[in-house]
């Protein structure tokens, strides 16, 4: 059965974006977790506020060891625990015997399909027996984010509750929050990246560029999704 969805009166504060869908979720709600500013932020937010919400992360076998790094100094200064979830190796081992280590950039079809094994199918088994589950998307981020709602029916993912507290937060928010409360950040912010993925798949943007332009740049940003966040 689906959940109500509270009303978020504009101008709601992330915490209390957090609190409201944490009560109407009724049931365990975690925080995806990609080491990004944002989810580095909404974990300090939890952790000040006290909030029951527990944190995972998918690891694609592809990310940057600057994110490894954010995450164990994340762990040791929130002392919580991170629940890591790794795709299927069958599925990893047959792509790459089959399509090589960089088959996402020859097609669209492909990229999809890396997305699909390193991170979609994961995403799956970590939302099971989820009531509700947070992330650090905001509507500014691009074309494929602007009509979110800070607490939505997850449609794609049994209808459970998809609560993203940043959603109306400016990047500047963001890095403003992360600088006063001291919040762990990556060292690629610091070398021009923006925006943070999988390493072959991300690079450092230059001024004037959108912050996303270097997440799979070689395609259109109405493309720029990997498939965490279909609706
Ligand atoms: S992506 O879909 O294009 O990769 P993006 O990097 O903008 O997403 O991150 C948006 C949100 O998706 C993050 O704030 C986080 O909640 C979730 N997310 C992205 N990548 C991961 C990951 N590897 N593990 C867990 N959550 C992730
Ligand atoms: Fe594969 Fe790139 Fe998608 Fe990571 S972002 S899962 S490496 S296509």
């Amino acid at each position: 059965m689906s959940k109500s969805i509270p009303p978020v009166p504009a101008g709601a504060s992330a915490g209390a974006i957090l609190e409201a869908g944490v009560l109407a979720a009724g049931g365990r709600v975690e925080l995806a977790c990609s080491f990004s500013v944002e989810d580095a932020v909404i974990i300090d937010i939890i952790h000040k506020s006290g909030l029951a919400v527990g944190v995972f992360a998918l690891d694609t076998g592809r990310l940057n060891e600057e994110t490894y790094q954010v995450a164990d100094a994340i762990r040791e200064r929130y002392g919580i625990p991170i629940h890591w979830y790794f795709p299927r190796h069958e599925a990893v081992e047959k792509l790459e015997r089959e399509k090589g280590q960089y088959s996402f950039r020859e097609s669209l079809e492909n990229r999809h399909e890396c997305c699909a094994i390193r991170k979609v199918e994961p995403l799956g088994r970590a939302l099971a027996g989820l009531s509700g589950w947070v992330t650090g998307l905001r509507r500014e981020q691009g074309v494929t984010r602007k009509d979110l709602a800070p607490i939505e029916t997850d449609e794609a993912n049994g209808r459970i509750l998809k609560i993203n507290p940043l959603l109306e937060w400016s990047e500047q928010q963001v890095l403003d929050y992360a600088g006063q409360h001291n919040v762990p950040t990556s060292r690629l912010y610091g070398q021009g990246y923006r925006s943070i993925g999988c390493a072959p798949c991300t690079r450092a943007v230059g001024p004037g560029e959108h912050a996303r332009a270097g997440r799979w740049w070689w395609e259109n940003p109405e493309h720029k999704e990997c498939g965490l966040h279909r609706r």
